[in-house]
């Protein structure tokens, strides 16, 4: 697709944008670039997730140095990061991979379930306007949740559906992004626990994905197994433990630190290593490593 007026969406599927052109000096930067937003506001403060419980306070030191090795670990691997701050009293801006998602140039700025995070995207969407990038908002009535609800397999958008994203966002990202519908496969999600995809699901490559099937149903699994090459599954302990909630950097996957071996073990027969860490006061939120981390490639 080219990002020509031809695709660009004519109705209240974008309530504003601001155009900015792609340079061609955009793909030569790094492969690899992420968003991350400073701590400084995590907490716990209410509940819009089963693991949210109240019960298990945040520790606010812990989880600072838990952000502050995963941020040296990505810039380790190479990765171009950029970092801003939380908004006052934006407790799950943390959760950076909830901003939106950036296709072919266009941004498009997330849509949030719980009035808890919906600030957060007056950030987000300035955050994305001061990338050289065209930015775009969902209707009302849409819920979208960014990168975390969606990821692309074998040419097709697989679209979670559930509490977080329903079918008439993701019809106005196709509407904005030029995807045929045909090209929407969506995902149910059957247990609250995996409330975004990216916790029941990883693309390691576009060949191989980290997936914890029991929380799609069947012939959804299938479907996936029958477009990914390899899927390497998960168990219910390994995906409660995040595993899913990888970031990965080549043949690097930044995963949780309590991953069994048996998992490990499989991602070094796929031909990975790994980069285990700490995420374990996030967990206390429902988010992991790759909640943490916004991920996109400059030219994308
Ligand atoms: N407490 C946050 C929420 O419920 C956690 C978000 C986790 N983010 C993610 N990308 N899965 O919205």
């Amino acid at each position: 697709m080219t990002t020509g007026s031809s695709v660009y969406p004519t109705s209240e599927a974008v309530l504003s944008s601001v155009r900015a052109p792609v340079h061609a000096s955009d793909l030569a930067q790094e492969a690899c670039a992420a968003l991350m937003v400073r701590p400084d506001q995590f907490d716990v403060a209410y509940s819009i997730n089963p693991w949210m419980t109240m019960h298990h306070p945040v520790d606010r030191d812990r989880a600072r140095t838990q952000w502050n090795h995963l941020y040296t670990k990505l810039v380790g691997l190479g990765v171009q990061l950029h970092v801003i701050d939380p908004g006052p009293g934006l407790y799950d801006m943390v959760f950076a991979a909830n901003a939106g998602m950036i296709h072919r140039g266009r941004a498009v700025v997330s849509r949030f379930r719980y009035a808890q995070r919906q600030q957060e995207t007056d950030y987000f969407w300035q955050w994305f306007c001061h990338q050289e990038l065209e930015v775009c908002q969902l209707p009302s009535g849409c819920f979208w949740e960014g990168q975390a609800c969606c990821t692309f397999v074998d040419g097709y958008l697989l679209c979670s559906l559930g509490e977080r994203a329903n079918a008439q966002a993701y019809k106005a990202l196709a509407s904005i992004w030029g995807i045929p519908e045909r090209r929407l496969y969506y995902l149910p999600i059957k247990d609250s626990r995996f409330y975004h995809l990216d916790i029941a699901l990883c693309m390691l490559d576009r060949e191989t994905c980290l997936v914890y099937p029991q929380a799609f149903p069947f012939e959804d699994y299938r479907w996936l197994q029958a477009h990914v090459r390899r899927t390497i599954p998960v168990d219910l302990a390994d995906a409660l433990c995040f595993a899913c909630n990888a970031f990965v950097v080549d043949h690097t996957v930044v995963l949780n630190v309590g991953i069994s071996e048996r998992l490990e073990q499989r991602l070094f027969a796929a031909g990975y290593e790994t980069a285990k860490l700490d995420a374990s006061e996030f967990h206390k939120s429902g988010g992991g490593i790759k909640c943490l981390a916004f991920r996109y490639q400059p030219g994308e």
